[in-house]
């Protein structure tokens, strides 16, 4: 079995061209075409571009980006439901596209699940049958199916529906049925194309939490696609954002938001809420000024000085943080005869962690101008976020009109095509 960072899927340079002439894709590519020019001259379209990423295990890699991007594609190239012209797909470092039939059906029933918008529920059979039925194809004894059903329900708090028919359910409750059945019994690797893109909203973000919640328990490893933004945040360990069948920018959803790569990702990224994404961590600042508390009070006022700082960090031998000092106070204390800075300071200051968001630490911006101290879980100064860096980084991006041309070129685009289909 694997062990917990391993590398579940590896995609080496995947392309995929639709059309029946591929060769003249590569002899355009070569001469420079663009994805657009290729389409117009030889109606071949290039939907999954020279793609690579790794996938660890248990990782939930979200794929995001406009309709027409690619997303479908590069999924199902990942269990071969749509052949790729190029490139090596590994799972647990077999590659796939040299897999014969038999391999490849072996693969899919136990390593590699599609689950579809509908999860393939059969409306017919009783709840725990529907539950139990990946693990039937399987070949898993009664008692195991059953055993394996029953935990899976109660995960999704409906124990007692059981023996219930599956439409005796309401359509939300069929879906938590569906996400049980994936998340419990499917196999290894999950493969999921926007599967609460049908639902109304409301019961989307519960079956989100209800998705989170489920995947804590049972660890798997999930690549899921979605156009939703906020879903992909929410969700996601990792980001691929593509564009025209590209990966334009791969990474945390902490990176997406705090660093988009291009026009293309700050458009999708300016309306984000990210006092809510960023992290203390994402924005903190070596702290200026660190002072041992056993110093002279006149050291901390000497560095301030230099260094224009609007507040010492008084910490101890050990580099715990003891208090804070501000100019005013250090000056202050030296009128009064104060000697030491561990007689001054202040014990109560504006401090997170760096995990938390941006939004933890915004009342400290609003009750005074001290920085922020970041503290690991021993107290230990990190850095500080300065009101500046806090304020900054939560504004939004700047309208760019540029980045605004991009996307709607890329809608009309699509729109393009999918009338063309009709
Ligand atoms: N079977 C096919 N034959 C020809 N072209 C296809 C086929 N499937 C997809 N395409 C084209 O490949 C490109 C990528 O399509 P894909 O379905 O992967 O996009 P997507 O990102 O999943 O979009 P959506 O968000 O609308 O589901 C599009 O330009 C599409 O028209
Ligand atoms: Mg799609």
């Amino acid at each position: 079995m694997s062990k917990n960072n391993e590398i579940a899927i590896s995609c080496q340079n995947v392309w995929k061209v639709f059309g029946n002439r591929p060769k003249a894709v590569w002899d355009l590519l070569r001469k420079g075409a663009t994805r657009q020019e290729i389409i117009e001259q030889t109606g071949q379209v290039i939907a999954v571009k020279d793609v690579s990423f790794d996938i660890r295990q248990n990782e939930i890699f979200v794929i995001m980006g406009l309709s027409g991007s690619g997303k479908s594609t590069l999924l199902r190239c990942i269990n071969r439901l749509i052949e790729p012209n190029q490139g090596k797909i590994l799972i647990y470092g077999a590659d796939i596209t040299r897999m014969n039939n038999s391999e490849l059906k072996k693969l899919r029933r136990h390593q590699l699940s599609m689950v579809f918008q509908h999860f393939g529920l059969l409306p017919n059979r009783s709840v725990l049958e529907n539950v139990a039925f990946g693990l039937e194809i399987r070949g898993e004894s009664k008692s195991e199916r059953q055993a394996k059903a029953m935990e899976a329900l109660e995960l999704v708090e409906l124990q007692g529906w059981g023996n219930s028919r599956l439409h005796e359910l309401s359509g939300g409750m069929q879906q938590r049925v569906g996400l049980a059945r994936s998340l419990v019994v499917d196999s290894d690797i999950l493969l999921m194309d926007e599967p609460f893109s049908a639902l109304d909203p409301l019961i989307r973000r519960q079956l989100q939490d209800e998705f989170i919640k489920l995947r804590a328990a049972v660890k798997k490893t999930v690549v899921f696609v979605t156009h939703d933004l906020y879903e992909a945040l929410k969700l996601g360990d990792r980001i691929a954002i593509m564009k025209d069948g590209e990966i334009v920018q791969c990474g945390s959803p902490q990176d997406i938001v705090s660093q988009p790569s291009d026009d293309y990702v700050s458009e999708f990224v300016k309306d984000v809420p990210k006092a809510k994404i960023l992290s203390a961590e994402s924005i903190m600042q070596e702290p200026e000024v660190v002072v041992w508390r056993r110093y002279d009070i006149e050291v901390a006022i000497r560095e301030m000085t230099a260094k224009k700082a609007q507040v010492a960090f008084i910490t101890d031998s050990r580099g715990e943080l003891k208090g804070t000092v501000t100019m005013e106070q250090a000056i202050e204390a030296l009128r009064q005869g104060l000697g030491k800075l561990e007689e001054i300071a202040q014990k109560e200051f504006p401090w997170t962690s760096p995990e938390s968001p941006l939004e933890a630490s915004l009342h400290y911006v609003a009750e005074g101008d001290i920085p922020v101290a970041v503290l690991d879980e021993r107290r230990h100064l990190l850095g500080m976020i300065t009101r500046k860096a806090l304020i900054g980084a939560m504004k939004p991006d700047k309208p760019n009109s540029e980045a605004r041309f991009v996307v709607e070129a890329g809608i009309n685009h699509n729109e393009k095509i999918a009338a063309g289909g009709q």
